[in-house]
């Protein structure tokens, strides 16, 4: 454990909280690494029924570290990032996701692989690949459209325009939009409620709802996975991120 990744057993829920506040909880792969390791024990540990996934008070996350981005070689199928998102999206107990404030990146995508998910009236989701001059991950060029259809997914991952709660309620991204005050007690009642069902069947419906796209999701995020590792290298990625860092607007005039 990290003091950027807090883990905590209690209910037979493991809870991991993204706990970075002043970077906007923005992940690193030391963070990504606790990640998957805790996934990983947890998926094997018969004393965790439910994984509980969620934010500080003021946000979820705002994606991956650009910093990061900008200093590490691009990830590998072995790189903690990958590992993260393979992890999760093969883990076989459920997975309750309260999400507030900004939902940036795989902040938005991680919770495609989510089970329940429930968000604060002020979170505000964004996929902003492509205005990083990168492309999508997670399987989300998959799951999105198949979830909410193909122009609903192409704004998201084209345009990257943000959208807030009651919009992703009616897009089918979530489950319900509590009050700020309230969503995490909410959202972990119900992750309770979960942990009180029995084990094995809920393994089982989880198995039956996610395997008909199993394969297609594996695929996806190598394509995928292959694609963001030379987009990160490309003049476009490092304008944007220079940008960003420099609290800039970036120019994408200079490049075709
Ligand atoms: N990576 C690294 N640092 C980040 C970060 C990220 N993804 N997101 C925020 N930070 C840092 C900022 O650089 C700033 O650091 P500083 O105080 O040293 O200048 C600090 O966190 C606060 O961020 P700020 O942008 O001032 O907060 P905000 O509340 O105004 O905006 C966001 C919040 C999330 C909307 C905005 O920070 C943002 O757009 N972040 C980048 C999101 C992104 O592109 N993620 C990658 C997706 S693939």
């Amino acid at each position: 454990m990290s003091d950027h990744i807090l883990l905590s057993e209690a209910d037979a829920i493991l809870t991991i909280q993204i706990n970075r506040p002043d970077k906007r909880n923005a992940l690193t792969a030391k963070m990504y690494a606790t990640i998957a390791d805790a996934l990983e024990n947890a998926a094997t540990n018969p004393k965790i029924r439910v994984v509980f996934i969620t934010g500080t008070t003021d946000c979820f996350t705002s994606g991956n570290d650009v910093v990061d981005f900008m200093q590490n070689p691009p990830p590998d199928e072995h790189s903690p990032v990958m590992r993260f998102l393979h992890n999760l999206s093969t883990f076989k107990k459920p997975v309750v996701a309260a999400v507030n404030g900004p939902a940036v990146g795989v902040g938005t995508t991680l919770l495609l692989h989510c089970d329940l998910i429930y968000a604060a009236e002020s979170t505000v989701f964004q996929a902003p690949f492509v205005s990083l001059g990168l492309c999508p991950e997670a399987a989300s060029s998959y799951l999105l459209p198949t979830l909410i259809g193909l122009p609903k997914a192409a704004e998201i991952l084209m345009l990257g325009e943000s959208f807030d709660a009651q919009t992703a309620l009616s897009y089918g991204l979530i489950n319900a939009v509590f009050p700020d005050e309230e969503y995490r007690q909410l959202a972990y009642a119900k992750a309770k409620k979960l942990a009180a069902q029995p084990a094995k069947g809920l393994r089982l419906t989880k198995h039956l709802l996610r395997n008909a796209h199993a394969e297609l999701v594996k695929k996806t995020m190598n394509e995928e996975g292959e694609h963001f590792k030379t987009m990160l290298q490309s003049p476009e990625a490092t304008e944007a991120m220079s940008a960003f860092l420099q609290k800039r607007k970036p120019d994408f005039g200079q490049f075709e």
